[in-house]
């Protein structure tokens, strides 16, 4: 079958990253009358414009799969538990962005670039990642090529679409009040987002990380195969709207150079290295907003740590942190004539 033949449901299509995913879709120029949208009852009836298209939203309920190929969730975890298994019964290829599956062992959790081949393995649902882990995985396998990594120490910089379209809203009525000379006032956040950062990323957890930090850890080991790879992250919400950045100090078994790390980075698929220091050149979220490459710069030995590397990475959390990595899975999976399952699990 064609892959442009291929029905596909998008399950949270009125939010940032399921609209991602239906622009990426228009992109590709997929056929209006294979897509079917769904979000919740709040939404449905409602029509989408795709291309000179519009199409309407249905409620996504537990009937709602029959004849879909492919149905990509991205309407939070409790959607997800509640309807990816009764999709997966009614035919579809599931791709998850929520974290709800991420660790179950018998589901992959893939970043096509790093370990594709897990895809083989999937009994119905294929788990994406969290949008702080995929370019971070990236990075990671691309310089593991020159010496084994023993720890990363991860700061990041998350914009406020990382938490849905509620957060881009917030942020944009809290900067009208603020310029404003008004009080903003907080719904999504605990303190106020524009002109502030906040140190905190979903919940603390008893060990003073927070889930968010925790995700950096759990998922890269999955992804990379790695379980002895030691990770402290401290994950920051900062008032950009699309894009996040990472700044990573890497520890290698054994010596690295800053050449050789440009020469791996720039031959991986998915990355681009931006690095000119002297014409002020390096990854911001802002270039990388709406591009699909993960921007890696400031690439620099790290003077804290022997055998170690200091970089900046800027990536579009919408798109390879979210939809555009479920497209690639879903691309993945049909090259591999793998998008019925192999692995006869039931999923509960
Ligand atoms: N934003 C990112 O950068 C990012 C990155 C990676 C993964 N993700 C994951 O993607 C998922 C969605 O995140 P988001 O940022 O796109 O959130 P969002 O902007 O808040 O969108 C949430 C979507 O879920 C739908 N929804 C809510 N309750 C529903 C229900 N009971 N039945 C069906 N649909 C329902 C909403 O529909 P209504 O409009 O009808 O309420 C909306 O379309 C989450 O699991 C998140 O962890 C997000």
């Amino acid at each position: 079958m064609n892959i442009r033949d291929l029905n596909i449901g998008i399950v949270g299509a009125t939010g940032a990253a399921g609209g991602t995913a239906l622009k990426l879709l228009l992109e590709r120029d997929h056929p209006a009358d294979k897509i079917t949208l769904m979000a919740s009852a709040r939404s449905a009836g409602r029509k989408i414009q795709y291309g000179d298209d519009n199409i309407v939203i249905s409620e996504a309920s537990s009937d709602s799969f029959h004849g879909i190929d492919v149905a990509i969730f991205a309407a939070g975890g409790l959607v997800s538990r509640r309807l990816a298994p009764r999709a997966v019964e009614q035919g579809a290829f599931v791709i998850d962005k929520g974290s709800i599956f991420r660790m179950d062992p018998s589901i992959p959790l893939v970043v096509p670039e790093v370990n594709g081949d897990d895809i083989e393995w999937h009994p119905g649902i294929v788990s994406t990642p969290n949008c702080t882990s995929t370019p971070f995985v990236m990075v990671l396998d691309a310089l593991r090529k020159l010496s084994a990594i023993k720890a990363v120490t991860v700061a990041t910089y998350q914009s406020v679409t990382g938490s849905g379209s509620a957060g881009q809203q917030e942020l944009i009525r809290q900067s009208g009040n603020v310029l404003g000379g008004s009080k903003a006032d907080l719904d999504v956040y605990p303190h106020q987002i524009a002109f502030n950062i906040l140190p905190h990323v979903d919940d603390f957890l008893s060990d003073g990380y927070t889930k968010e930090e925790q995700k950096m850890l759990n998922e890269s080991r999955k992804i990379l195969h790695d379980e002895s790879l030691a990770v402290s992250a401290t994950c920051v919400r900062v008032p950009v709207e699309i894009s996040h950045s990472e700044s990573l100090q890497i520890e290698f078994e054994s010596d690295v150079t800053v050449h050789d790390a440009k020469r791996v980075l720039s031959g991986y698929d998915g990355v681009l290295v931006v690095d000119d220091p002297s014409r002020n050149e390096y990854p911001m979220p802002l270039t990388a907003a709406g591009g699909d490459d993960v921007l890696v710069g400031r690439i620099r030995m790290d003077t804290a740590h022997e055998n170690g590397l200091a970089l900046w990475l800027s990536c579009d959390n919408l798109r390879k942190g979210a939809a555009l990595n479920a497209l690639q899975i879903m691309d993945e999976a049909h090259r591999r004539d793998v998008l019925n399952p192999r692995s006869q699990r039931k999923i509960k």
